[in-house]
């Protein structure tokens, strides 16, 4: 495994978890310390578990050494990020670096596994690289393509229980060594940790077997389809709020259809992430080399970056001047139950208040810490009510549902001004108003 970000954690560990034997390599060796002290660099329910227990039983290790990484294993999964470049190219040069240690450090056959998100045609590129580098050893080396669908809070979940295992591969003994990694996922023979009780009986997942641009494209086309979904929702509650109509209502009854679906028509602020943003950005990029005018992903995109500035236009029209009013913000990871901030739309959010010159006070049970490292200057709250107390105005900005099981009384009794934005709808509106809140939502009516 090389790059223990999030991906390569997460796969690493359960890969360990399901019995093979992995060692997790990244350039970053303070991760790599606190790995090897037991710690975890990122949180994700149930991944310690996981960890721990695969640490134990001796089949998962962490190393600096890239070297001892690549000489270890049979199959290596690159899972190095690919972050957006400038003009919005997803940035290969990990990829590359990478593909040059595995050339030349490799001393037998070996099986290189895409799990980062890629652009379509770079396993081509991958397999050009292996055969240009190592073309003084005596290596072999087959290529395949296996995207990931993890979703940060649920992954552990995610990978073993996927809804779909999908492999690019170019010959049979590539597609037999993957299906006998992810054999005990498919037979259901695995330890889970997130299902104590036993896990629900279901049908082993399907497992898809596809060219290796094909199983590329997968990717991207899965992520920017759900995120085309979020800002058809987004769009759909704008055209509510002016028609007074209620968006929840409305994609209620939308997703009861099967071909339409309930998932991911949630309206909101919109979708952040390392995945979502980046990947919509990438594929637009891809399309148009390609000569194809995608533009309703143009549009997707545009709907979803209008987003904070939108919310706060309402903010603006009910607190009139934002200057020096004191505003709390509640949640700041991009979604809840990790502690991630990238592309968070709290960080947008903090950012353009604090530009028209608002006092922010921030809290979030997870993301705390990592906020305070962009935003060092800003007041942190222990809980929620700190950040309640003396404020104008309150912002919901993730989806915590523990924000929802607060004592949204006492709330009222702490602020200046009980005004609440709820950027989630995560709060029932009618409660609030008995509560004697001034409470704005996204799509519902005031
Ligand atoms: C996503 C994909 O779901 C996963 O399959 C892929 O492997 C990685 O990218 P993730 O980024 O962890 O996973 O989060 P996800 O649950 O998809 O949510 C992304 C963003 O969309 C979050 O900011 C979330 O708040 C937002 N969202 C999601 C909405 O605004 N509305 C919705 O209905 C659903």
């Amino acid at each position: 495994m090389i790059g223990c970000g999030y991906v390569g954690l997460v796969t690493g560990a359960c890969l360990a978890e399901i019995g093979h034997e992995v060692v997790c390599t990244d350039n970053d060796e303070a991760k790599i310390r606190t790995l090897q002290a037991g710690q975890l660099p990122i949180y994700e329910p149930h991944l310690d578990q996981v960890v721990e227990r695969a640490r134990a039983q001796k089949r998962l290790s962490f190393t600096s050494d890239v070297h001892e990484a690549i000489r270890s294993g049979d199959a290596i999964f690159i899972c190095v990020g690919t972050p957006p470049l400038e003009n919005g190219d997803a940035d290969l040069s990990a990829i590359d670096r990478v593909a040059k240690w595995i050339a030349t450090e490799s001393r037998s056959p070996k099986l290189v596994v895409e799990k980062s998100t890629v652009p379509v045609q770079t396993g081509q590129q991958l397999k050009r690289a292996l055969a240009v580098y190592g073309r003084n050893g005596g290596a072999t080396f087959q290529v395949a393509s296996n995207p990931e669908f993890l979703r940060e809070g649920t992954a552990v979940g995610d990978f073993l229980h996927p809804d779909r295992i999908v492999i690019g591969v170019e010959n049979k003994t590539a597609e037999e060594k993957l299906r006998e990694i992810y054999r005990p996922i498919l037979e259901k023979r695995f330890h889970c940790p997130v299902h104590t009780k036993g896990c629900p009986s279901s049908d082993p997942p399907p497992f898809v077997v596809t060219t290796i641009n094909s199983a590329e494209l997968i990717k991207h086309a899965s992520n920017s389809f759900l995120a085309l979904k979020i800002s058809y929702a987004n769009a759909l509650a704008d055209l509510c709020e002016k028609l007074d109509a209620n968006v929840e209502e409305v994609t209620r009854a939308m997703g009861l259809d099967p071909r339409i679906g309930p998932q991911f028509l949630r309206a909101g602020l919109g979708f952040g992430g390392f995945c979502f943003p980046k990947d919509i950005q990438a594929f637009i990029r891809l399309a148009e080399r390609a000569g194809v005018d995608f533009a309703l992903l143009k549009e997707a995109e545009g709907i979803n970056k209008r987003r904070i500035a939108q919310f706060l236009e309402k903010a603006r029209r009910v607190l009139w001047v934002l200057k020096e009013k004191k505003v709390g913000i509640l949640g700041l990871a991009f979604k809840p139950n990790t502690d991630d901030i990238r592309f968070a739309p709290a960080i947008d959010m903090i950012r353009q208040l604090l530009a028209e010159g608002a006092h922010v006070s921030a809290y979030d049970p997870e993301a705390v810490e990592k906020t305070r490292a962009v935003y060092p200057k800003i007041h942190y709250g222990a809980d929620a009510y700190e950040v309640a107390k003396d404020s104008d105005a309150v912002f919901v900005v993730t989806e915590w549902p523990e924000f929802r099981a607060l004592d949204w009384k006492r709330i009222h009794g702490l602020m200046a001004r009980p005004l609440v934005f709820d950027g989630r709808n995560l709060l029932d509106a009618a409660e609030m108003k008995r509560l004697g809140f001034e409470y704005h939502s996204v799509g519902r009516p005031d």
